[in-house]
Formats: C-alpha cells, structure tokens, sequence
C-alpha cells in the first residue's frame, strides 16, 4: 500500500521493539524507506527502568513492540522454557503496554492468532472466521497459553492495538522463518487451510493504522485461507518446476512435535472495511512473494 501524508510523516517518530528479529528488522527498514523517524529500543521489555530510558530519550510518537520469544527452531523450545517465555511475553509485554499507558502513547503490539483452533462453530472449510471478540479456544501450546493471556489483559489498556499476525509470509524466501521457507523445507508437511500475513502487504498497513491511531484487537491476516498444498503448487509453479513434497496427517505430525499447532481461519472483515484495497490472502501469495520472485 501507499502509506498516506495525512498528517505527514515529520510529526511520527517510533520507537521499535525486536531490532534483531525477523519483523522488527522488515519494520525498521520499512519506515527507512518511506522516510519515517524510527529508533529501535535497547531495553528488555520486562525492564521497567530500562523501557522508561528508552521512551525518555527517543520522545516516541508511536511505539510498536515485535519483540517476543517464538522458540528456536520452534515454538516447542516454550514447553521447556517457560519461565523465560512469561519474562519475555507476559512480563515484559505488559510492562511495555503499561509504561506507554502511563506516558499515553499508543502501543502497535505484533501479537499472534494463533489462539484458535477450528471448532463446531468455525468448522474448517466453512468460511466462518473467528472474530475479534471471540475468546482464544486454543491453549495447546505454552506460547499459546501466554500469548491469549496476554491478549486478555491488553483488553484493559486502551493505548493498545493488538495485531494478530499469523504465519507470517514475505518475499524474502531464504529467510527461514518465512512461513513458505520452513514448509518447503520439511521432510512432510500437512494439509490444511489457514488464514496467513503477508508482511509486505501488511506491515506498511500497521504504520498506517498507528497513524490512524487505531486500537483494539484487529485479525492482522489477508482474507480468506489458503492450505500447505496450494502454497507449494505456487511454489513449484513460479520457483521450481521440480520441486516435490510429501504429506502426513495431523496424528503424524503429532510424533514428530511436542506441543500441538494451531488451524484456524480468522474472520479479517474488521481490516479489510479500514483497508478496503487489501487483497485476499491467493492474490497477495501471488502479488508480493510469488511474482517478484518467478523463475524465468
Ligand atoms: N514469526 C512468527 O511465526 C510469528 C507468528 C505470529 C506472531 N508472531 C509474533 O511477532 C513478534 C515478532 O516475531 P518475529 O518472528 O519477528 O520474532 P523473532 O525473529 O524471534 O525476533 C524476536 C525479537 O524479540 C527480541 N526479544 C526477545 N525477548 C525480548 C525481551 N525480553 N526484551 C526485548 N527484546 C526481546 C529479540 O531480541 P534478542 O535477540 O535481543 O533477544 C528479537 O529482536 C513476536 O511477538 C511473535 O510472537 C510471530
């Protein structure tokens, strides 16, 4: 999207939290090229002095917290580290939310959803999403469990604006943590419909919700859901013709994880009626990640 000059960019200055991470790194680079005044933050987020430091010297506009412990090489690192993942992801995101609300600066939080899993209500392949005021349903992972804990107490502060991002997708495909890196690099994969972020086409659209000073949860997810298989026919169709993959089933997938993933489909309605241009979850894959990228 093109980022809007209403109220222009001179007044907006950020402060962003997870400069080594995969989205604080795409965000900063992103507000570099549009020429937005940004400093990334040097203190832990459970460190209230050191959150308090950082907000005092930068005199931020807007802050915008992607950072988080997602688990190395997985989510599954969480089941053994959960102390280290509360510090991180309740701890230090609540001492973050609170300190901005203190100094009355909205907080863009980069959170997650998957929170949810399918159910008799939001039956796979139903298109009925979940909606921003549903209640998580899925705690099967520790990350999980924090994370909609965390999602449940921000309700409270009114400074903040939670994103919920899923499988996050760029065109940069040779980074691993890209959602279309990791699937096709797995010795099996399952099949199943998700709803899913394309970071180029939805990073720009979170700066411009902080401009809009938006708050609230929003499903941060293109419309609509796309499965495993068909972003790896895409794959082989703009990447590698030869390229093959196997699948497993869930019951098959659960011998070789600890801790269960979460499905789901996210009802985006509440974005696409702010941002009315986004595209739907096919035509983004295609647009952002798949094109730029096609093998001639
Ligand atoms: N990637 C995904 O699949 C995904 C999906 C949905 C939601 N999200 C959420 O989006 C956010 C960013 O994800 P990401 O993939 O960009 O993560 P990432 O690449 O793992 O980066 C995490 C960043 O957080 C920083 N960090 C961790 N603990 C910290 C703490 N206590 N205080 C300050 N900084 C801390 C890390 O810095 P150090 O290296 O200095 O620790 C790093 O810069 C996370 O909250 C994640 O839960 C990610």
């Amino acid at each position: 999207m093109v980022l809007s000059s209403q109220n222009g960019t001179a007044s907006l200055k950020f402060l962003i939290y997870g400069k080594t991470g995969w989205i604080g790194g795409l965000l900063g680079s992103l507000c570099s090229n549009h020429g937005i005044a940004f400093e990334y933050g040097q203190g832990r987020l459970e460190n209230r002095a050191q959150i308090e430091a950082d907000i005092t010297r930068v005199r931020p506009s807007h802050v915008f917290n992607a950072a988080g412990v997602t688990g190395r090489p997985n989510v599954d690192w969480c089941e053994t580290h959960k102390v280290e993942t509360i510090r991180a992801n309740v701890v230090g995101t609540l001492t973050l939310a609170d300190v901005c609300r203190e100094r009355s600066i909205l907080l863009i939080n980069y959170a997650t959803g998957c929170i949810f899993e399918y159910d008799e209500k939001h039956p796979l392949g139903s298109g009925i999403g979940f909606k921003e005021e549903d209640t998580p349903n899925f705690i099967g992972s520790f990350y999980s469990k924090t994370k909609a804990m965390v999602e449940d107490l921000l309700k409270n502060y009114d400074n903040v604006c939670t994103l919920r991002v899923r499988m996050p997708i760029s065109s940069d495909l040779n980074n691993p943590r890209n959602f279309i890196s990791k699937i096709s690099r797995y010795e099996k994969v399952v099949d199943i419909p998700n709803s899913m972020t394309i970071l180029d086409e939805l990073l720009p659209i979170s700066i411009e919700m902080a401009k809009r000073n938006l708050r609230g949860i929003w499903n941060f997810t293109n419309p609509g859901v796309v499965s495993h298989n068909e972003i790896l026919q895409m794959y082989k169709d703009y990447i590698d013709p030869n390229f093959t993959w196997r699948n497993f089933t869930l019951e098959e997938q659960a011998k070789v994880i600890v801790a269960p993933r979460s499905n789901n489909e996210l009802d985006a309605s509440k974005l696409s009626a702010e941002f009315p241009e986004m595209l739907s979850i096919k035509e983004s894959l295609i647009k952002y990640v798949f094109e730029p990228n096609k093998k001639a």
